[in-house]
């Protein structure tokens, strides 16, 4: 493809984007294909010769759109919502198209300037404490998941507690590091515990309150039991905003029970974090000063398209500690200088994309005060949906609604429950996720889609009372 043929099948590409996003309320928000159906429509072998772009282009709309789910649909409400603002997959583009590889501040120095800057902007916006910016003894860094960053906080609360298995490896349960969450805490949490290598037996699962919290007391009781065995308390993941339920675990009591025995504390506020962007919200980050490291994902809730998780460290020795390995061919005169970030040096894998872009185009587009529009809009429409719930014969509230989610099951209970959401979800104007916590069956909907509207809840709602 010639520079001038990319010119125009560019700018096709971009009319269809924007076409699909004109018209994504008439698609049905949830995949109707049966399983292989995809594959069955395209070739079984790659073409010899290269195609059109225009053939391709026709087989996205034949092949690939019916096996789309529409993430961006205003009736997408199921998980957690995925951003995907035009100014976020314009900086993707620009990203692509510089492919730049940003390692080392030397491969690209504003690669590294860039999210740099931009993660002291989103420090700002959320309030977090000033350790956590670059000009302190901590930093940020953007991931590519909040997975990889529970990852790198363990690796890094490792480093911190002097554990020497970067050396000699990892002996069955030798090292004793325990790691603590709650029991509703994300599943990337256990992922991390294995892979870093603590093993599962040394993961306590520890017990929430009514409100799906963390409890101190437990958390306290679990540390003590711990070290009393010779174990080394060694990390605690708080969550502030948890999967099923968007619970906020309580930061401050947990970060007071940690530091007894000096462990580190990660705050995993992937979705809710964002709420964060509002000063009424802020208590979801009470005690914040007191922790280690700290993930929110602007790939969720802040109108970026995915892949973007911003996190953050209060010392980035540990975690450059964890992480470093300097092969010669990456040394060079800016890195020794020591005036340089290098963030390869801050994630599992070496390379790594010009994620800032997209960040900075959507803090720049929409500035401070959109953002937080965004927020306030979401938590009214959230709001109503509670309330419209809490004032209906036929539904139930099931949990807290802490941030921009709802859970709530038919007073029938889970098989009516089931039915309801199925027939929504068949219906193709709406898509509806459940969750089970305590044994209880509860229906899930998330409101953070960046079209998502007043009509468009009131018309959720309507369905409901239909179906119920
Ligand atoms: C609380 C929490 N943590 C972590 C994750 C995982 O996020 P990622 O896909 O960025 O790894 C999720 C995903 O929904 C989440 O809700």
């Amino acid at each position: 493809m010639t520079p001038e043929e990319f010119r125009t099948q560019g700018k096709a590409l971009v009319d269809w984007i924007a076409d699909y996003w004109e018209t994504i309320e008439e698609r049905p928000v949830l995949s109707q294909v049966e399983p292989g159906w995809v594959r069955s429509q395209l070739p079984e072998h790659p073409p010899e010769q290269g195609e059109p772009f225009e053939a391709m282009l026709a087989d996205v709309d034949r092949a690939i759109m019916p096996g789309i789910t529409h993430w961006q649909h205003p009736g997408f409400h199921a998980y957690f919502n995925s951003g995907g603002s035009a100014p976020s997959v314009l900086g993707d583009l620009l990203s692509s198209g510089l492919g730049v590889q940003g390692m080392l501040w030397a491969t690209s120095p504003a690669a590294t300037e860039l999210e740099t800057l931009v993660l002291d902007w989103l420090a700002e916006l959320l309030s977090l404490p000033a350790a956590f910016r670059s000009d302190s003894t901590g930093g940020g860094v953007i991931q590519d998941s909040a997975s990889s960053a529970t990852l790198v906080a363990l690796l890094a609360a490792r480093e911190r507690a002097g554990d020497d298995s970067n050396a000699h490896g990892v002996r069955q349960g030798e090292s004793g590091l325990v790691v603590y969450a709650s029991e509703h805490a994300h599943s990337s949490i256990e992922k991390a515990v294995r892979i870093a290598g603590f093993g599962t037996d040394f993961l306590r699962s520890i017990p929430t309150d009514q409100e799906h919290r963390m409890r101190p007391d437990a958390l306290a009781e679990a540390m003590a039991a711990d070290a009393a065995a010779g174990l080394v308390p060694t990390i605690v993941v708080a969550s502030v905003g948890t999967t099923s339920t968007t619970a906020i675990d309580p930061v401050r009591a947990i970060a007071e029970v940690a530091a007894e025995h000096d462990a580190w504390v990660h705050v995993d506020a992937a979705l809710a974090g964002t709420a964060a962007l509002v000063p009424e919200h802020r208590w979801i980050h009470d005690g914040l000063e007191l922790v280690d490291s700290y993930v929110v994902n602007p790939h969720k809730w802040m109108l970026t398209t995915f892949d973007a998780s911003a996190f953050w460290v209060a010392d980035r020795a540990p975690l450059i500690g964890a992480l470093s390995v300097l092969p010669e061919y990456l040394r060079n005169a800016a890195s020794e200088s020591g005036a340089v970030i290098d963030y390869r040096d801050w994630q599992i894998p070496l390379g790594r994309r010009f994620r800032a872009l997209k960040l900075w185009f959507v803090i720049r587009s929409f500035g401070a005060e959109g953002l937080r529009d965004m927020v306030r809009r979401h938590l009214d429409l959230t709001d109503r949906f509670d309330g419209w719930v809490r004032g209906s014969d036929s539904y139930m509230i099931t949990a807290p609604t802490t941030v921009n989610l709802v859970c709530f099951r038919h007073v029938g209970g889970e098989g009516e429950s089931r039915r309801v959401m199925e027939a929504v979800n068949a219906g193709g104007e709406a898509y509806l996720n459940h969750t089970v916590v305590g044994g209880e069956f509860m229906v899930r909907v998330s409101i953070g889609g960046e079209r998502t509207e007043q009509r468009h809840i009131d018309r959720l709602c309507q369905l409901l009372d239909e179906l119920a």
